[in-house]
């Protein structure tokens, strides 16, 4: 079942780049997209509307152009993240933006996203909203979403703690819209996993901020190709909300992870401002699928290395490719 239909043959593997605050910007959506994987960013990594305008244009602009100019390629639609709580004082205007500019795919996170889902279905886009547990799932998929993003235990970010097989099982019993699986999938055979699991699309975030592309600082890229799943740390305590932290950038930060400081109280403004505070900006997260990451490609280059690595790990028996086995996923090319 369910690949929405406006991602059929719009897709090289069955996966999303993740938006990640302070971390995605156009470059890395429009590498990921032309590769045939959906690039998403946060809005708010846009620091003023005009900047969003800007975006949000030149991203449809630039893909629409690469569509033209190869109808034979594989390019996926792109998506942004809305943070859809009532005291995100943007979301007015960074909704009105995103239905202007038609945006294919909308992430929504922290809140209730049946009031939004109405106006992105009105142009043709698609609802994917964050769930860390059955009770959120139970009431997104009654607000009428197109799919449940899984955020399980071990994601980078505001990271869920159950187990993705415990997770995706129950969900599917429920739901029969798109299930997207997330947390410490960093390579092929971690997307063929979530197929197997039962998800229809794989949600990639730590793996991407070690790419060329990723606006992280080099410094949070050197230090994902360093650090170790033994190395984060899941706490409220750098932003009330319980997130995953590189131990080292703690460190680095002057905190002592072994001794951190109460949780503080949520502060929304700040989770949404990219120029506010330590947290995400100085203090990096990373899930725990960090241990897999070595090296720091270009986005084009990481795509093609997961698409072999998935396509690895659908063989039916060792050493036999199968891309016109059974087991062969309808959506996405093999070319
Ligand atoms: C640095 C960082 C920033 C993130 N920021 C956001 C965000 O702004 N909005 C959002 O919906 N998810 C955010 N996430 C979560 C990702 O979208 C995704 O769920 C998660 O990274 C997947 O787990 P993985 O990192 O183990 O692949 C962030 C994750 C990281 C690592």
């Amino acid at each position: 079942m369910p690949i929405p239909v406006l991602f059929e043959g719009r897709l090289s593997i069955p996966a999303i780049a993740a938006p990640m605050f302070i971390v995605s910007g156009p470059e890395l959506v429009l590498a990921a997209c032309k590769a045939g994987v959906v690039g998403t960013f946060p809005v708010v990594n846009a620091r003023s509307y005009e900047l969003l305008d800007q975006w949000l244009g030149d991203i449809s602009t630039e893909l629409d152009a690469a569509r033209a100019g190869n109808s034979n390629r594989t390019i996926a639609p792109h998506g942004v993240n809305l943070v859809v709580h009532k005291t995100n004082v943007r979301l007015e205007k960074d909704l009105e933006l995103t239905v202007k500019h038609k945006v294919p795919v909308v992430v929504t996170s922290v809140g209730n996203p049946g009031d939004i889902a109405t106006s992105i279905h009105a142009y043709g886009g698609i609802v994917f909203h964050d769930v860390t547990n059955i009770r959120h799932a139970q009431k997104a998929a009654a607000a009428g979403v197109d799919g449940l993003i899984l955020v399980c235990g071990g994601a980078g970010g505001h990271a869920g703690t159950m187990n993705p097989f415990a997770l995706v099982r129950q969900v599917r019993e429920f739901f029969d819209g798109t299930i997207i699986l997330s947390g410490c999938i960093s390579d092929g055979a971690g997307i063929r996993a979530a197929e197997a699991l039962g998800a229809d699309l794989a949600y990639l975030g730590t793996r991407f901020i070690a790419t060329e592309e990723s606006l992280a600082p080099d410094g949070y890229k050197a230090m994902l190709v360093e650090a170790e799943a033994s190395d984060i740390i899941y706490t409220p305590a750098i932003s009330g909300i319980p997130a995953n932290f590189i131990r080292q950038s703690l460190e680095q930060a002057g905190l002592d992870p072994d001794n951190l400081p109460p949780t503080p109280k949520i502060d929304m403004a700040e989770e949404l401002d990219p120029d506010a505070g330590k947290a995400w900006k100085d203090i990096w997260s990373a899930g725990e699928g960090i241990g897999s990451i070595h090296d720091l490609p270009s986005t084009t280059d990481l795509i093609a290395r997961l698409k072999n690595e998935y396509w690895d790990a659908v063989d039916l028996k060792p050493g036999v490719r199968s891309h016109s086995g059974p087991l062969r996923p309808r959506a996405w090319s093999s070319d």
